[in-house]
């Protein structure tokens, strides 16, 4: 006999009367005017998630990153003096990339065109025959973006002057500073580009709504009598940003490649987190488009860049602290990484269904349910900053 399940209540249509109830425009998930827009409001002004400190862990360790949806490229260095910096990838003699890899480590950063060599701190080190030139080193410094980090992510901006990082996530930073993620040293990472707006890419993570019919397999531990859709178990905002506290099944059925690779473990690495367990699981959504799944063990990010419209690259990774310390939980982190690979394959080709949809026109307005709160609460976001911005253009 088995005991019966946890009650569960879902969140109730008062906690997000707030966001209103109206169907929501369906342009903003296809027309390239209103990503030309989104652009200008809110990805060349905000805070955006690029990586990890544990990518950098010595002085002169780089990373390369490519951002269509800032046409830019950018080279993320920890100098000699420890700090970690991002400049434009753009030497500033006649602008040619300066760095091709994606990532290494070393002393100077040399241009390929004239071998103008610039220090780890950006500085203008040395160039051929710089007598010839009418500018001092000091002025060929390579342009800088700002750079902030918390619990460990690294995040960038493009404005010239944007507010500090902490008081951007408020009182999240705090949480987030409290997880593992701040404490990771590697993670297993997968990259995905997918033909969809990134908004609709991104929602398809924050609702349950679509987990018994896209994932009838994969998502049964999230199921139950009295919680048929899986629905969270509270929803909370704050400012831009949102949270969600995912809830699990108190009994949740052990698939058999888990029970076979965990053997008699297998309870251990539930109370681990390892292979899914009875804890309450937290979301952190940090506007606009990264969000963390937290557990004890282990952490699941995503962010979704947009590279136009109808097209987005997602990035998504496992964090670990540590080595693994045992067989067992190398298979955990092999296990943990497949499954979000499994569960992705099944929710992209519907993702892509729907932007073939929405892009056909033939919708003026999408809706959004009690249960896509999360959903809504992005849309309302990216409204308020693109009406804000075009307030500020017109005035
Ligand atoms: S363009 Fe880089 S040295 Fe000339
Ligand atoms: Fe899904």
């Amino acid at each position: 006999m088995t005991a019966p399940a946890t009650a569960f209540a879902r969140v109730a249509d008062e906690e997000v009367a707030f966001l209103g109830t109206d169907p929501i425009p369906a342009a903003p998930y296809h027309d390239p005017d209103w990503y030309a827009a989104e652009r200008q409001a809110i990805f060349l002004k905000d805070w955006i998630q690029i990586g990890h400190i544990c990518e950098l862990p010595a002085a002169g360790n780089f990373l390369r990153r490519d951002l269509e949806f800032a046409k830019a490229s950018l080279l993320i260095v920890r100098a000699r003096d420890g700090v970690i910096r991002a400049f434009h990838n753009v030497c500033t003699h006649r602008g040619t990339q300066l760095v091709e890899e994606a990532q290494g480590k070393a002393a100077t950063f040399s241009c390929p065109y004239h071998r103008w060599t610039f220090g780890t701190d950006g500085a203008l080190i040395s160039a051929p025959d710089f007598e010839q030139f009418h500018v001092s080193k000091a002025d060929c410094t390579l342009p800088q973006v700002a750079l902030a980090v918390c619990a460990g992510l690294i995040f960038v901006s493009f404005a010239p002057d944007p507010p500090p990082l902490r008081d951007w996530l408020g009182d999240l930073a705090e949480r987030l500073e409290a997880l593992p993620v701040a404490r990771a040293t590697q993670f297993s990472e997968y990259v995905y580009d997918i033909d969809a707006n990134w908004k609709l890419t991104y929602d398809n993570f924050q609702e349950n709504y679509h987990l018994r019919f896209i994932h009838p397999r994969t998502g049964l531990a999230t199921l139950s009598p009295d919680n048929p859709f899986g629905y969270p178990l509270r929803y909370g905002f704050h400012g831009q940003h949102r949270t969600q506290t995912i809830w699990s099944n108190p009994q949740p059925q052990v698939k058999p490649m888990q029970a076979v690779g965990f053997g008699r473990g297998y309870a251990a690495a539930m109370a681990r987190a390892l292979v899914g367990g009875d804890h309450d699981r937290d979301y952190f959504a940090l506007f606009p488009n990264f969000f963390l799944l937290g557990t004890p063990a282990q952490h699941f990010s995503h962010v979704v860049y947009p590279v136009s419209a109808t097209r987005s690259r997602g990035v998504i990774r496992i964090y670990w602290v540590g080595d693994d310390s045992s067989a067992s939980e190398r298979f955990a982190r092999e296990h943990a990484m497949a499954t979000a690979r499994d569960i992705h394959a099944e929710d992209r080709a519907v993702i892509e269904a729907g932007q073939r949809g929405l892009s056909s026109g033939a919708l003026t307005h999408i809706h959004f349910q009690t249960q896509e709160a999360l959903c809504r609460h992005l849309y309302k976001g990216v409204r308020d900053a693109v009406e804000a911005w075009r307030a500020e253009g017109v005035a």
